[in-house]
């Protein structure tokens, strides 16, 4: 394995979808610069990188994960060379960024597609994964039928619109499903890495990637899929060592065997993450269950060799903001466990400031229930808060209309905002490497229906992190002598040798 980067044990990431962050030119869109500008912000938050959802040429009918050209930024955005500005302009602040790669389909307007479309063989015709008569459907996938020329279905990998790239299949069954060293399967894996190295080599420094599970199909296990980022990674080490790779597969047994520094954990499948934050009644909004995240959390940990490197996303783009379900100060608990667990955090841009969903609107390209997650940042209290100085009926999406919108300028200056409080918890994190990526964690409460407790040690130093968002009163034995409080939010607490008292709704950090 490489080199790693490591900034990564560190790291605090900021999610910033572009369109939403900041406009400077005008536009009701945000940009590039917009981002750049705001930088200082980002860093006088506490976070240390960046990762931005892809800013690439697209039809945007999924915001940009439908990639029409990988190599060059859409000009709504900006320029490539903006982008190259923001690299450098992140690394003097000693920040990182990550672009996003989409590498398991792109838009079905990219010139790939358009040549794979077509009757007589090229040079495309296998990049995609294509039946041989449009009769046959690839089952299992969803695909485009009826679309060209070619005598063929052709795949897809999320939307209709998003034709899924061929990197081959573990056990082909049939006679079009190519092998994984299939001459097409390989030309495409070279292609997904010519995109990365055309990046990388402008100073990006590493990249999210979208579906990253997904590639090789008919593979159950993901053996295909690993084998696969394992050859990724070795070029990486060879041409790029420090790149960093954070993978959107929710596995981290698999991902980190494939090669990445980091898995997220997400919001689908079985981790249990919206028993926590988004459910009825969610664990942090005080009268929810941790305990099956908990056994989800530490079976998953077990598996990947207790690597840790498990992401754990305050939000993103995809998903119902925290706001919607945590109130007042049962953010700051959330909070306060989301900074004190091993591997990054991740912060969703406006989530610092607890930016509302905005309910009721219609969906903007392919957000669908996920556009109420996308709306504008706010900053202060001019028009469109700061965001734009377009009319407002021009704005991507409309900025929140609720008048007690929570807003950068507000929180910046007020000891007990949120803001103040997220970065509070940041800087602690910083300041303990018990508390950061690689830090180990032991669980001595799982949150079933009582404070939600467990241990962060490395080398010799122990850190208790004690989280209670009940409204009663709890007492929790632990194995240690408190020597110092390093962070205290909510309703006092007694601690005492191997014991702690709340009156619930409290989060306290203590070196023992
Ligand atoms: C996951 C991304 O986060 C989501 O926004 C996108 O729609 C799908 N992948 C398809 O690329």
């Amino acid at each position: 394995m490489s080199e790693r980067p490591e900034w990564l044990d560190n790291a605090v990431f900021y999610e910033i979808y572009p369109q939403s962050f900041m406009d400077t030119d005008g536009d009701g869109i945000g940009n590039i610069n917009g981002i750049t500008q705001k930088l200082g912000y980002i860093k006088e938050l506490g976070c240390t990188a960046l990762w931005l959802n892809p800013c690439f040429c697209s039809p945007f009918m999924d915001a940009g994960y439908d990639v029409s050209d990988y190599c060059k930024v859409a000009p709504r955005y900006g320029t490539n060379d903006d982008l190259v500005r923001l690299f450098e302009e992140a690394h003097k602040l000693d920040m990182h960024v990550l672009l996003d790669l989409v590498p398991g389909h792109t838009s079905w307007e990219h010139p790939w597609f358009r040549e794979s479309m077509k009757a007589e063989r090229n040079e495309y015709t296998d990049r995609y994964v294509w039946t041989d008569s449009v009769w046959e459907e690839p089952t299992g996938y969803g695909s485009l039928r009826g679309i060209s020329d070619r005598d063929g279905s052709c795949a897809v990998n999320f939307f209709t619109h998003q034709p899924a790239l061929n990197y081959g299949f573990y056990k082909p069954e049939r006679p079009w499903q190519q092998s994984m060293d299939s001459p097409g399967a390989l030309s495409t894996r070279e292609a997904i890495k010519d995109v990365m190295r055309f990046w990388l080599s402008r100073g990006c420094d590493g990249f999210r990637v979208d579906m990253a599970g997904s590639l090789v199909k008919n593979d159950e296990d993901g053996r295909g899929t690993i084998a696969l980022w394992q050859d990724i990674r070795r070029f990486l080490d060879a041409e790029f060592p420090r790149a960093a790779m954070v993978s959107e597969w929710g596995e981290p047994d698999k991902s980190l065997l494939g090669g990445f520094h980091m898995d997220f954990l997400l919001h689908f499948g079985p981790s249990h993450y919206n028993d926590l934050f988004r459910c009825e009644a969610p664990y942090f909004g005080g009268h929810g269950d941790a305990s099956a995240f908990v056994a989800r959390y530490k079976e998953s940990r077990e598996r990947s060799g207790g690597k840790g490197l498990i992401c754990i996303p305050s939000g993103n783009h995809d998903m119902d903001r925290l706001a919607r379900h945590i109130k007042g100060d049962d953010r700051t608990l959330a909070f306060a466990f989301l900074l004190s667990v091993p591997g990054a955090p991740f912060i969703y841009y406006g989530d610092e400031i607890g930016m509302n969903y905005v309910e009721g609107l219609t969906s903007v390209e392919g957000g669908y229930g996920r556009t109420g997650s996308r709306s504008p940042m706010q900053w202060d209290d001019t028009a469109n808060a700061g965001f734009s100085s377009a009319p407002a009926d021009k704005l991507y999406i409309p900025i929140d209309p609720d008048a007690d919108r929570p807003t950068v300028k507000a929180q910046l200056g007020d000891p007990h905002s949120l803001y103040s409080e997220v970065k509070r918890l940041i800087s602690t994190r910083q300041a303990h490497k018990p508390l950061q990526s690689l830090g180990d964690i032991e669980f001595i409460s799982d949150g079933k229906g009582c404070p939600l407790a467990y241990i962060r040690s490395l080398d010799g130093e122990r850190i208790l992190v004690f989280i209670d968002p009940t409204d009663g009163k709890n007492t929790m034995r632990f194995d240690g002598t408190p020597a110092e409080v390093l962070y205290h939010f909510g309703r006092d607490i007694e601690i005492s040798d191997g014991c702690i008292s709340s009156q619930g709704k409290t989060a306290v950090f203590v070196r023992l």
